[in-house]
């Protein structure tokens, strides 16, 4: 076989096979193929698109570059959350404690941010002592005995996913769906859960910007899981805004904290009740959506999800005072306020300027390994669909040390546009692919 000829073959638009597939990524692995080979390739495949069965196919193939977990020491059924990314998303804190407490294994695989969306794992490590490395058999044990476990992510997984989408951040070709579905579901293939349950977010800051796309990545998702024999259900939620009102590690970390005393943002619980009553039906407790939703509902007021939550940090070495005192998480020096100057109604705020911001101060990082800020970030004070008066607080901006205050301020302000025509607030489940 021939790269050259297989990149002409794409290029044409024209079908590749399953050998062809195998040699271009175990090529790629091997360092056979080169990076101006593949960056050619996936290039065409950004223009011409690969089928469903070529997606399946260089998925397969892309989890079979690495270590494939066996769950089958966790004797239940095991469901696999994931999100497409997004701003504000502290979902996966929320609802796995959530699930844990209704007896619903949770083994969960959670990577550090890149870019403007954060990532499970920082926003976890702002509890001192937090840790997550654990061994797979680690892993198994503490999800028998405790329902949950958080694990940072495997480097010796999908090789060929990490070395390609390292070369796609660097050559434009992120925004291909057949290359984020594959990349995305080669993971969840390797991590082994019985079935999958994807939160796949559209909007002004996620993968897909519009409900066509949205929907097509989710299509492109639930079919490779199928095909593989893991029911998978895309749930198709709204990024038009961020999800809930903060933004930054420890913030949204005590946002969580909030939520799961009973205190939850409308839009934070839509999403959570709906996420949690399919996993409810993936764990095959029950199909019906809405009684799930009632279930998800009671195990937060009842305060079961909440102590799940404590006993899941403790668990893992993290200090639990700072649940119990807020306080004491990492905290910034300063709150800087950001005020309107008119009246009307909030009719968006740009998510990914919001999370670009809080990237900006320190609580992101452009760069693998870079040390980031858990204490900065951003707190919403009004979503679309309020109404605000001239010399109100839209946001509060929790900086350390940040030079340019009024600039910064400013910038704050512009993610939010105000108009005088009453506005909605936004629905927040799109659709839902299965
Ligand atoms: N996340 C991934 O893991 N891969 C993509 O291609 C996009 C998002």
């Amino acid at each position: 076989m021939n790269i050259i000829q297989l990149i002409d073959k794409k290029k044409n638009n024209q079908i590749l096979t399953k050998e062809e597939i195998e040699y271009i990524i175990n090529g790629y692995v091997s360092g056979e193929i080169k990076d101006y080979q593949m960056s050619a390739l996936l290039m065409a495949i950004c223009f011409n698109g690969m089928n469903s069965d070529e997606t399946a196919i260089l998925t397969e193939t892309m989890k079979n570059t690495g270590e494939v977990f066996d769950l089958s020491g966790i004797n239940k059924i095991t469901v696999d959350k994931h999100s497409t990314g997004g701003v504000g998303d502290k979902v996966t804190i929320i609802l796995l404690p959530i699930m844990a407490s209704l007896n619903i294994p949770m083994l969960k695989m959670s990577g550090r941010g890149l870019g403007f969306t954060g990532g499970t794992a920082d926003k976890l490590e702002s509890f001192e002592g937090f840790n997550m490395d654990y061994t797979l058999d680690e892993a198994i044990k503490m999800v028998n005995k405790y329902n949950i476990c958080e694990m940072t992510q495997s480097n010796k997984m999908c090789l060929a996913d990490k070395k390609i989408y390292e070369l796609r951040g660097l050559t434009s070709t992120i925004d291909s769906i057949p290359l984020i579905a594959s990349s995305i579901m080669s993971k969840k293939l390797a991590v082994g859960c019985d079935k999958i349950l994807l939160d796949v977010t559209c909007g002004n800051g996620a993968f897909a910007s519009n409900i066509e796309d949205a929907r097509e990545l989710a299509k492109q998702m639930v079919d490779i899981g199928n095909k593989n024999g893991k029911e998978t259900i895309a749930v198709i939620t709204n990024m038009d805004e961020p999800l809930g009102k903060s933004i930054g590690n420890s913030l949204e970390i005590i946002e969580a904290i909030e939520f799961l005393k009973g205190r939850c943002e409308e839009d934070v619980l839509e999403v959570i009740k709906t996420l949690g009553a399919y996993i409810l039906k993936l764990a095959e407790v029950s199909d019906d959506i809405e009684k799930n939703k009632e279930i998800i509902e009671e195990q937060i007021f009842n305060g079961k999800a909440y102590q799940k939550f404590i006993q899941w940090i403790q668990v893992q070495g993290g200090n639990i005072n700072q649940i119990e005192d807020i306080s004491l998480l990492p905290k910034a020096k300063e709150i800087l306020f950001v005020t309107t100057n008119e009246n009307g109604y909030i009719s968006k705020i740009n998510s990914k300027a919001i999370g670009e911001l809080v990237n900006k101060i320190g609580g992101g990082r452009n760069r693998k390994g870079e040390e980031i800020d858990h204490s900065v970030g951003i707190i919403l004070n009004y979503k679309v669909g309020d109404y605000v008066e001239n010399g109100a607080t839209l946001a509060y901006i929790h900086v350390n040390d940040y030079g340019n205050k009024e600039e910064l301020i400013k910038e704050v302000r512009s993610a939010f546009e105000i108009t005088e025509n009453k506005t909605e607030k936004m629905k927040m489940i799109l659709d839902v692919i299965m």
